[in-house]
């Protein structure tokens, strides 16, 4: 939630800070703002309600002056309602600091109030802004430096921060530090400069040398040189620089209409990004040195437990009917926010996987900090290198899917999908459970995969007239079965989110028992029904559906006899039963997408939304 970007260095700051929110925009867009100084002009803090958009209107119309240093921020309201006082940047009552901040601080009330009996006065309801003058007030009462000040103002605060602050007395620096939110400083490429953000993109036309900071870190960020320190014990901390293998193209739409677009047609090089230099030479086994260094573990482990939130759960529920088949060990498939507030039992022959496109969505964060607390195994499938998620946990896989920018997940879940497919089958062959022939057989249809899927894109002008006929409905209900199920829930997932239709998706033997009272000539009806086995039961389901006067959008195979079944057939490519929803996928993304489009929706930035969930 939020975006945060700083720069301090050599060049104009303001192009760097509007670049850099609208890169981040995706985090969060219900307001955005700077604040940049010189000497001559001061701090130039311009904000307001409302997307990016507006800001450049604002900043059009307003006085500004080249500067080298400037914070900005975009927000996901927490505390306070998105309106132009309730914008970050915040200053300090002297006026002297001034702070951008992503997170939540849980205690600010009772901060606030102290801070009100010493004669601060607030403009906003932000928690925010109650940090800032915290920070100066430890600035004036300890008489220390800005970064000794936040430092010890932190350690005061309860909660989860990434804040980016100045100081105008110190016109050449920044101190940045986090707690729970991700944090990334860009090294300028003739080291007299630094980027701070909350992800890489802002910056990386200037520079490809990043460190990320850690939890609990602190930065001070100067033209020249950075120092980071530990915020509980104010060690010093070595400085890890990290190389980006990231092309500035990744995040452009070029000849796309939205970025979710371009994402869900990229998926067949998706497919090939998330296999590629997993299978062994000779191509008789899966490559994965998380799994294969922990060999002895893996062949030990009795249950898996899979956390993980929105799509991300959703690839769970995938990977769970994928790991009972291929190892035969129970798995359990959890959403993270649910587990970390129950009494979860953790043992020591568990294996906990943790699936997460970000890599830092704070309840898959907190309950990995969880299971981790009990020391059960770790395994993390992220999409971004570096999150919090992927260092945390005990081993992992990226899943390669290159920069996901439209705030609805597609190509990610799809990358998640085929990791946890090569993960079932290599650990069936660790754990000895898979024949050599039958493993030949699951990797040929993986390579097939890809071709499958563009053919399955193909068919977006059909799946385009079938989101004409119903764009207008109020409701849809999403069915199928077994691997279709995860499916379904996908599909009303995507639906809602970006066409704001109410979706939602069963499991189709569970219509009759209740969602069936529903169903009349208003209420689309999609059922996924792409088994093999079975058949004859989604059929029933099909057919009490049409007793009732509902319409059936079907999604079946190409081969399938079921297609007189439906009011409309989307006829998809065949693979095995357990890979068939990786192509159902696809005509479910294009489906909700050209509603939405339809509809006239901002698809790639929803309204609510933001990509990733740092708040709990
Ligand atoms: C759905 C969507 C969200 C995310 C969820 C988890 O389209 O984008 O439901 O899947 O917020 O995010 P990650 O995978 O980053 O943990």
């Amino acid at each position: 939630m939020c975006g945060i970007v700083g720069y301090v260095g050599h060049r104009d700051v303001l192009p760097i800070l509007i670049n850099g929110l609208k890169r981040l925009e995706y985090r969060g867009y219900d307001s955005a703002g700077i604040a940049t100084y010189n000497e001559s002009q001061g701090i130039n803090l311009v904000k307001t309600k409302g997307k990016m958009a507006n800001l450049e209107v604002l900043l059009e119309s307003s006085y500004y002056q080249e500067s080298f240093l400037g914070i900005g921020h975009t927000r996901w309201a927490t505390h306070g309602i998105p309106n132009d006082v309730n914008s970050h940047p915040h200053a300090s009552n002297s006026g002297d600091l001034v702070l951008v901040h992503n997170g939540i601080i849980e205690n600010y009330e009772s901060i606030k109030n102290l801070l009100i009996k010493r004669g601060y006065e607030f403009k906003s309801d932000t928690d925010t802004e109650v940090l800032v003058n915290l920070i100066e007030e430890v600035k004036k009462k300890e008489q220390v430096k800005l970064g000794k000040a936040v430092q010890i103002a932190l350690n005061q605060v309860v909660g989860a921060y990434a804040i980016a602050v100045f100081d105008i007395n110190k016109p050449n620096e920044i101190v940045a530090a986090r707690l729970g939110s991700p944090l990334v400083i860009g090294i300028g490429a003739e080291s007299n400069e630094h980027f701070i953000a909350s992800d890489i993109h802002p910056f990386i036309e200037y520079t490809k040398s990043v460190v990320y900071l850690e939890e609990g870190e602190l930065a001070i960020v100067k033209g020249k040189k950075i120092k980071i320190r530990n915020i509980k014990d104010d060690k010093l901390k070595s400085i890890l620089i990290t190389e980006l293998n990231v092309e500035l193209e990744e995040i452009r739409k070029g000849d796309y209409e939205h970025f979710m677009l371009k994402e869900i047609h990229e998926q067949p090089k998706v497919i090939l990004d998330t296999y590629r230099g997993r299978l062994s030479e000779n191509k008789d086994m899966i490559k994965m040195s998380g799994l294969i260094d922990n060999k002895e573990i893996l062949s030990k482990i009795d249950r898996i437990v899979i956390l993980g939130c929105g799509s991300s759960y959703i690839a769970g529920l995938l990977g769970e009917y994928l790991l009972e088949d291929f190892i035969g060990i129970p798995v359990e498939v959890e959403y993270s926010s649910e587990f970390r507030y129950r009494n979860p039992i953790i043992r020591e022959n568990d294996l906990f996987i943790a699936i997460s496109q970000s890599g830092e969505t704070a309840d898959t964060l907190a309950a990995l900090k969880l299971v981790k607390s009990k020391n059960a195994f770790t395994f993390g499938i992220c999409n971004v290198v570096g999150s919090s998620i992927a260092r945390l946990t005990d081993a992992g896989a990226y899943t390669h899917a290159g920069v996901e920018i439209g705030v609805a997940s597609t190509k990610a879940l799809m990358s998640q999908m085929i990791m946890l497919y090569m993960f079932a089958i290599h650990l069936a062959q660790i754990r000895q459970k898979l024949s050599q022939d039958k493993f030949n057989i699951y990797r040929d249809e993986l390579l097939s995969l890809p071709e499958k899927i563009e053919r399955a894109l193909a068919l977006e002008p059909a799946i385009k007239k079938i989101a004409y006929i119903y764009s207008e409905a109020n409701n849809f209900l999403y069915l199928g079965r077994k691997y279709n199920y995860p499916m379904a829930l996908e599909g009303a997932l995507k639906l809602k989110e970006i066409s704001y239709i109410h979706a939602e998706g069963y499991p189709a033997a569970e219509m009759k028992h209740g969602p069936i009272a529903l169903i009349d000539n208003d209420m689309p009806v999609v059922v996924i029904a792409t088994e093999n086995e079975n058949s004859e039961k989604i059929i029933s389901n099909i057919q009490e559906i049409k007793a009732r006067n509902g319409r059936v959008i079907g999604i079946i195979r190409e081969d399938s006899k079921l297609k007189s079944l439906f009011d409309h057939a989307i006829e998809i490519p065949s693979t095995f039963d357990q890979l068939m929803p990786i192509i159902s996928l696809v005509p479910l993304q294009l489906l909700a997408y050209h509603i939405a489009v339809i509809k006239g929706k901002n698809v790639d930035q929803p309204r609510n939304l933001a990509k990733s969930v740092t708040v709990e």
